[in-house]
């Protein structure tokens, strides 16, 4: 029997046939996909991009709690439409510390990568209590009990902490300081919103939810949504004078 005959075995056995299959297709997916894993030029470095905030990380949380990802994307294509609605087409850099990923794949609201600053905290504050009560005929759902409730922020460090085993580059200073910095954030005027500015630059330390006494659920969620996208300064990195 000639090695060309035992192709027979495979064509009168499925089960071979698709174990052999499955052989070949991993031996070429493997050959495509684990280089990317090693070759740093899969995820450019760009400067600007940070790890979350304590305050942003809990408030990113409760975007994922909440299932805003089944109407909301967070990644803008490189297609003119979006580029023409949302802004700058997203980096990978800017989504390498999510862990999950928040890309999405439905848009019945629209793509949220870009909407930090767009809006005041008071528009968000409003928006997120009633929606309709600043975009009429909106479907998004109201979600008055983020303001309501206050967060809890008891497993914040640890939070940063599995965060850091995954590869996010939180130091142990951080995630020492993690609950300390979380409250210096939410409130205005703090004496250590330096000190959160030095751990994670252009951070924005004020009362996101316009009560003061406590912090919220909306604090942390509008941190986050204002901090969206304005991570990267794109005049410096359309000039590739960014790119480390
Ligand atoms: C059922 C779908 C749905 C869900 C769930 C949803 N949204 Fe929305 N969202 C919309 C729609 C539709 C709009 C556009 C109209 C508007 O502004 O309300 C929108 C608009 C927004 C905007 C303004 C975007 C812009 O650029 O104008 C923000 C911010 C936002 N949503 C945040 C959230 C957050 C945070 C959550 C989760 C707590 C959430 N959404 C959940 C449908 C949804």
């Amino acid at each position: 029997m000639s090695l060309w005959s035992k192709h027979a075995i495979f064509e009168k056995n499925a089960i071979v046939l698709i174990i052999g299959v499955l052989i070949v297709i991993s031996i070429g997916g493997l050959v495509e996909i684990v280089p990317l894993f090693y070759l740093k030029s899969t995820i450019e470095r760009v400067s600007g991009v940070r790890p979350y905030t304590p305050l942003e990380l809990a408030g990113r949380n409760i975007y994922v709690r909440e299932g805003c990802y089944n109407c909301h994307s967070q990644m803008i294509r490189p297609l003119r439409d979006e580029v023409e609605r949302y802004g700058h087409y997203s980096l990978a850099a800017e989504s390498m510390y999510d862990r999950p990923f928040q890309w999405g794949s439905k848009r019945t609201g629209p793509d949220l990568a870009r909407v930090g600053g767009k809006y005041s905290d008071e528009w968000h504050r409003d928006h997120l209590n009633a929606p309709k009560s600043v975009v009429l005929g909106t479907v998004m759902p109201a979600y008055p009990w983020l303001a309501r409730t206050e967060l809890d922020f008891t497993h914040i460090a640890d939070d940063l902490k599995v965060q850091s085993y995954l590869g996010v580059p939180y130091s142990p200073e951080m995630i020492a300081n993690a609950a300390a910095d979380l409250r210096a954030q939410a409130v205005s005027d703090s004496p250590d919103a330096e000190a959160v500015e030095k751990r994670y630059p252009n951070a924005q330390s004020r009362d996101y939810d316009g009560n003061p006494g406590t912090i919220s659920e909306a604090d942390a969620l509008i941190a986050y949504l204002q901090m969206l996208g304005t991570q990267v300064n794109f005049k410096l990195y359309d000039n590739k004078a960014n790119i480390r």
